[in-house]
């Protein structure tokens, strides 16, 4: 059964990691066609629009979608495959590759994985002017006057719902019981008691229709910490959108570097798959990008299609390539965000060899 993919290259240097990574899924011979809807700069010039219609439809008529990594140029497409496709839990695995160069003393074990609420939190983006708020006359809990008054400013608004956190703590919580059976949940519930305070209680009660599977719960600030002095103690950890966007960074950087950090965007009935890294534009044009985000990133894209065992063999092939280079000792067969000086052409080469 042949499955479809649309490829949206992305912006800067992440062309250059997805297009040895789509060569390398080709060559798995599993039956998949890959298509390219036209987005960005290129499709504003030949069809007047950055993201037409056309492009639209070859998405929605794809299996999946795999995504490069946005700039801005083809950021209409990833709003359309996050609040179009309803893709709400942000999966980012944050799994030590043995060989990779992390900061961390004792790295080798580290597995976890962080989903994102991917929709709401302060991404809603309604965002403006302070004074536009006077009619609500809101006085804040700390400021003790009308915001409205406070001068020159900006407001955001940050919306946690009921439903959007039942869902994606669900979601979690099934991962977890597909794993270790032990979900972690990461608010700002001491100071925002309305929001995460709300989002924290959802995930309590979502708790109790599963009791097989360990829950606990820490401010963010907290987790930060605990997530690199001890990492290993955590399973999978839910939290809102953007303590997940910068926490998933910052787990990249215990792991070694952004170009390890893939992800996946689920909902209900779409799914499609990106590095979480940026596109790395300092690089741009280089051939250096570390491809593993990208190839992870296909990795799981594989898993969700079906292909199971493939998935598997692309992972294994990476953490091949990432042992050899322990074993002999240098970083040199690697990318130089790991110390090494190959290009991404030569380690895609190591891992087509590896596979
Ligand atoms: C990510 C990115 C995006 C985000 C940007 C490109 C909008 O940082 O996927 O983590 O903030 O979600
Ligand atoms: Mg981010």
């Amino acid at each position: 059964m042949i499955k479809t993919i649309a490829v949206i290259e992305g912006d800067d240097a992440a062309p250059e990691a997805v297009r040895p990574t789509i060569e390398l899924l080709g060559k798995l011979n599993i039956g998949l066609e890959f298509v390219y809807p036209a987005v960005g700069e290129a499709a504003e010039r030949e069809t007047g629009s950055a993201f037409p219609e056309a492009s639209r439809q070859i998405i929605d008529d794809a299996d999946t979608t795999f995504f490069g990594s946005t700039s801005g140029n083809t950021g209409n497409s990833l709003r359309y495959l996050r609040w179009g496709k309803q893709t709400y839990a942000n999966v980012r695995p944050c799994l030590h590759l043995p060989g990779c160069a992390s900061p961390l003393k004792d790295p080798d074990g580290i597995d976890f994985v962080i989903v994102r609420e991917n929709l709401e939190d302060l991404y809603v983006g309604c965002e403006g002017p302070i004074g536009d708020l006077a009619p609500l006359r809101l006085v804040g809990r700390t400021v003790r006057r009308p915001v409205h008054e406070l001068g020159e400013g900006k407001y955001a608004i940050k919306i946690i719902t009921r439903e959007a956190t039942e869902r994606v703590v669900r979601f979690a919580f099934g991962l977890a019981a597909k794993r270790r059976n032990h979900l972690t949940c990461a608010t700002k519930h001491n100071m925002l008691r309305g929001s995460d305070g709300f989002f924290l209680e959802v995930a309590r009660e979502v708790a109790a229709e599963y009791p097989d599977v360990e829950f606990d719960a820490f401010i963010v600030d907290d987790f930060a910490c605990r997530m690199i002095r001890e990492p290993k103690r955590f399973d999978v950890v839910v939290m809102p959108n953007l303590y997940g966007d910068i926490l998933s960074d910052a787990a990249g950087g215990l792991l070694g570097s952004l170009g390890l950090a893939a992800s996946g965007c689920f909902g209900d009935d779409y799914a499609y798959f990106e590095p979480a890294h940026g596109t790395a534009p300092d690089i741009a044009g280089r051939n250096i990008i570390n491809p593993t985000a990208t190839l992870l990133s296909a990795s799981m894209m594989l898993d969700h299609l079906g292909f199971a065992r493939e998935a598997l063999r692309l992972r294994d092939a990476l953490l091949r390539v990432y042992a050899a280079a322990r074993d002999a000792g240098t970083p040199d067969t690697l990318t130089p965000d790991q110390g090494g000086n190959a290009t991404t052409t030569e380690f895609c080469a190591a891992v087509t060899a590896a596979l």
